[in-house]
């Protein structure tokens, strides 16, 4: 069956549960213990003194563990990228650092793509450092022979330990190739260590692209967005081999950073909708997007959706990694600042507010709010300039949101 058909019910045992057609919140710390034995057997387990005998399931210890909100979940999450194993976090971020943190140690080198979503920006560039990690990066339209030349460079290439990417990146659009950061990878792997591929797919979400089909050894989510759906929720998803999750899940416990209860489930009640929401948001950014196309206000559209043969190695990727065009779109205003606040204040339904992939349609302007710690000459190398104003795509009736947008760049 599709995962949009098991959403409401896979994981679940009602019986468990007083016949509840819902999973309840499970809001408790901890869990009650049979015996002694059987409490020891979960704990040689949770903390990998063991491994799994056949047939046995891993039982409910607390709730900075496992929890069945939160399990059910990331069970759940596993259907969309067909992945071994799913964790959960209480935010993207969290998410994101578990993983920099679990697979890098001082003196290794982190190779990533140029640009990421501000608050990864920040805690690579700025926070990894301080553990004495190297950071080496890469743009979009870098060939794999340029990358692996920028590594080599870094006088680090025998400590590369990771490959971190984000596709479509937050704000531009830009597509890097999953598959050739893959052998870049691979490139750089030996017997006795290898280089992961880890992608932040969170603006696609777990419906329109599969990184891990293309090679990845993790993807990333800030179920924030499109997962969570509804602006009420900050949480995170990171999937890939059990192997690999063995290793996060382990360090999430003592991080302390597992997703709530009440997360878990208002992400459960979200997954039930993803794919509704997905496909109204697909279609309504295609007629918004050929609506900015042609408005003489707007000076440049960053759309997947707009990416033609002529435009090369980027229309390949697309078709290659994305079954869709996207929900997310950014375009240059005519003007400076000054025009782009000017559309910005002007906006009736949709809401001036940073964030994605929820149903109200939402704008901001990326170089002064997400991505304003980014390095300037950097910003504007990568097109994230003061004329710039981001769109996410909402569930709204599509002809609502055009005259919105109409209705605002008439203002400037
Ligand atoms: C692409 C991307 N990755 C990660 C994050 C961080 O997620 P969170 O805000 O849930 O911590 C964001 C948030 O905007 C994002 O856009």
């Amino acid at each position: 069956m599709k995962p949009e058909s098991l959403m409401m019910s896979y994981g679940y045992k009602p019986e468990l549960s007083q016949g509840a057609i819902k999973c309840p919140i499970f809001q408790t710390s901890t869990f009650v213990f049979k015996n002694a034995e059987e409490g020891k057997a979960f704990f040689e387990v949770a903390y990998g003194l063991r491994p799994q005998n056949e047939g046995e399931e891993m039982g409910l210890i607390y709730s900075r563990i496992n929890n069945p909100d939160l399990e059910i979940l990331e069970n759940r999450l596993t259907l969309w990228d067909e992945a071994e194993e799913c964790a959960v976090f209480e935010s993207g971020m969290a998410a994101i650092t578990t993983v920099l943190l679990e697979f890098l140690k001082p003196g290794d080198l982190l190779l990533i793509s140029n640009p990421v979503y501000g608050g990864s920006d920040h805690f690579i560039k700025k926070i990894l450092p301080k553990f004495g990690i190297h950071i080496a990066c890469f743009s979009v339209g870098q060939s794999k022979e340029d990358i692996i030349e920028i590594v080599k460079k870094s006088g680090h290439a025998d400590k590369l330990a990771m490959v971190y990417i984000e596709t479509p990146a937050n704000p531009t659009n830009d597509l890097i190739d999953i598959a050739a950061s893959k052998s870049i990878a691979q490139h750089f792997s030996t017997s006795e260590k290898e280089v992961y591929l880890a992608v932040d797919n969170t603006y696609m979400g777990p419906l329109w692209q599969h990184p891990l089909k293309h090679g990845a050894d993790l993807v990333l989510y800030s179920a924030t967005k499109y997962i969570g759906g509804h602006s009420d929720v900050i949480a995170g998803a990171c999937l890939g081999s059990k192997k690999l999750m063995g290793r996060i899940k382990g360090l999430r416990t003592f991080l302390g950073n597992m997703a709530s209860p009440n997360t878990g489930w208002l992400l459960l009640r979200s997954l039930e909708t993803l794919k509704a929401r997905m496909d109204i948001q697909a279609g309504n950014a295609n007629k918004v997007a050929a609506f900015l196309n042609n408005h003489p206000a707007v000076e440049k559209v960053y759309f997947i959706g707009n990416l033609s043969e002529k435009d090369g190695e980027q229309f390949h990727i697309k078709n290659r990694q994305c079954l869709t065009n996207g929900g997310m779109i950014s375009f240059d205003i005519k003007g400076t600042e000054k025009e782009a606040f000017k559309f910005l204040n002007a906006l009736k339904l949709i809401k001036l507010a940073v964030s994605l992939g929820s149903t109200e349609s939402l704008a901001e302007h990326p170089a002064t709010m997400t991505h304003v710690d980014v390095d300037k000459s950097l910003r504007e190398k990568l097109s994230i300039t003061e004329k710039m104003v981001r769109l996410s795509i909402g569930v709204e009736y599509y002809e609502d949101i055009i005259f919105d947008i109409n209705q605002a760049l008439e203002k400037i």
